[in-house]
């Protein structure tokens, strides 16, 4: 019989927005102690989109770089995992695949449930896989979170996509089985179709992300999973870093292990290094921190990364991942890291504004600031239709 190929992720590439707001600027503004940021939910500063920048324009951003590099061979599928979309009908997907020129011969789809859907999106990518081996699937999860002003979610916003190319024999990470999953239905976050900032019960939805740990583990484990001991590091979904921390110290103890705050801090503390300065971003989040890792740590090759994936709602899954020999060769440390440096502080006042935003739903012409200095922007609203720009059809 055939050995079936492993399959993975090829290449990651990440995006973030124009802006960045410090933390520090935050809590001078609201009277925080700024320990309760850089401490006690593990956050320094938040990406701010500009007004011209949104899921789409970070998603071709993110993704850009992986077709230069790659080509569109093999690629028929494009799936774009969000809950901060454009659209309810078409998928912000269409755009992107329109600005990045991929061909027709493609299908592309959106998918939601919180943030787990960039995991979704990769599970269902491996399947199509698994099915033919020579086709490729990029996979793109893109989010803007937005809580209310002076909420106490406001710390926690951010927004960033990270693009993967899924396929066999790939040059980073192989996705292993088994899979561990679990699903509750919990009112820990969400948010209508008449909002566009989420309704969060904060307390509620970092118990409900715990007992998801605990059940994806159970099944993970009950599936015949490895053993906790076997993995160099755990990438987790980072809504705030310290969860991550909170998270792990779970898994542990659950597991039967005392307590030890020198083994949490070698399992995640390189897995934190972007979602700190970027804020949440949602589906992206577990998937910069797999980016943090592999750009920060000494050679992984061979060794297993666990992935903690959470949607409020919720669903959760568990899963392992293995490093791929030459993985150092493919890596966008310099890229990544550029696309944090490159962010301009944005004040406290002009970060309200664009905060409170949103086009007038009356169908005119309603054109953006031209803020962004990306290679794609949201340039106008018109006639209800989203129009967006390339760098090379920009005068
Ligand atoms: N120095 C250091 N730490 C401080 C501090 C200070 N001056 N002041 C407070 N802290 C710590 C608290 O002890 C707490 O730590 P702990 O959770 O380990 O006990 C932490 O900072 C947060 O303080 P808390 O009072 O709980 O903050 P909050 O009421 O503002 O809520 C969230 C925090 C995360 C619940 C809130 O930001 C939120 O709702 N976020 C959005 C939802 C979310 O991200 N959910 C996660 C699961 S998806």
């Amino acid at each position: 019989m055939a050995h079936d190929p492993a399959i993975g992720i090829h290449d990651l590439s990440f995006a973030t927005t124009e802006l960045v707001l410090p933390h520090t600027v935050l809590a001078a503004h609201n009277g925080t102690d700024i320990g309760k940021y850089h401490r006690g939910i593990g956050q320094r500063s938040m990406s701010v989109p500009a007004a011209d920048e949104d899921i789409v324009t970070m998603g071709a951003t993110a993704a850009a770089p992986v077709v230069a590099r790659h080509g569109t061979d093999g690629i028929r599928t494009v799936i774009l995992a969000t809950e901060s979309s454009v659209d309810q009908a078409k998928s912000a997907g269409v755009y992107v695949h329109s600005l990045l020129g991929l061909p027709s011969a493609t299908r592309v789809v959106e998918l939601k449930q919180a943030c787990y859907g960039g995991t979704a999106a990769l599970q269902f990518a491996i399947g199509l896989v698994r099915r033919d081996p020579a086709q490729r699937v990029l996979v793109v999860a893109s989010d803007i979170s937005k809580y209310e002003l002076d909420s106490p979610g406001e710390a926690t916003q951010g927004a960033a996509a990270v693009a993967m190319l899924v396929g066999a024999d790939p040059a980073l990470v192989r996705i292993e089985e088994p899979s561990g999953v679990f699903t509750a239905d919990v009112m820990d976050f969400w948010r209508p179709n008449y909002r566009d900032t989420a309704l969060v019960d904060g307390q509620e939805s970092i118990g409900a992300y715990l007992l998801a740990v605990e059940g994806s583990w159970k099944d993970y484990t009950e599936r015949g999973g490895r053993t906790l001991d076997e993995f160099a590091a755990f990438c987790y979904h980072q809504p705030f870093t310290r969860m991550a921390h909170k998270a792990h110290r779970h898994l542990l103890n659950h597991c039967g292990y005392d307590v030890d705050e020198d083994r949490i801090t070698r399992d995640l503390a390189l897995t934190t290094a972007y979602n700190n300065v970027i804020g949440n971003s949602y589906t992206a989040s577990v998937y910069l921190a797999l980016a943090a890792l592999l750009d920060q740590a000494d050679d992984l090759t061979g060794r297993a990364i666990g992935f903690l994936s959470y949607g409020s709602g919720s669903v959760a899954e568990f899963f392992a991942g293995g490093v791929v020999p030459g993985y150092r060769e493919h890596l966008r440390t310099k890229a990544h890291r550029e696309a944090i440096d490159r962010r301009r502080p944005v004040g406290h006042a002009r970060y309200r504004e664009l905060h409170g935003h949103s086009f007038p739903a009356d169908g005119g012409d309603h054109r953006t600031p031209a803020e962004t200095t990306g290679p794609y922007r949201l340039a106008a609203l018109r006639g209800h239709q989203r129009v967006y720009e390339s760098l090379q059809c920009r005068g």
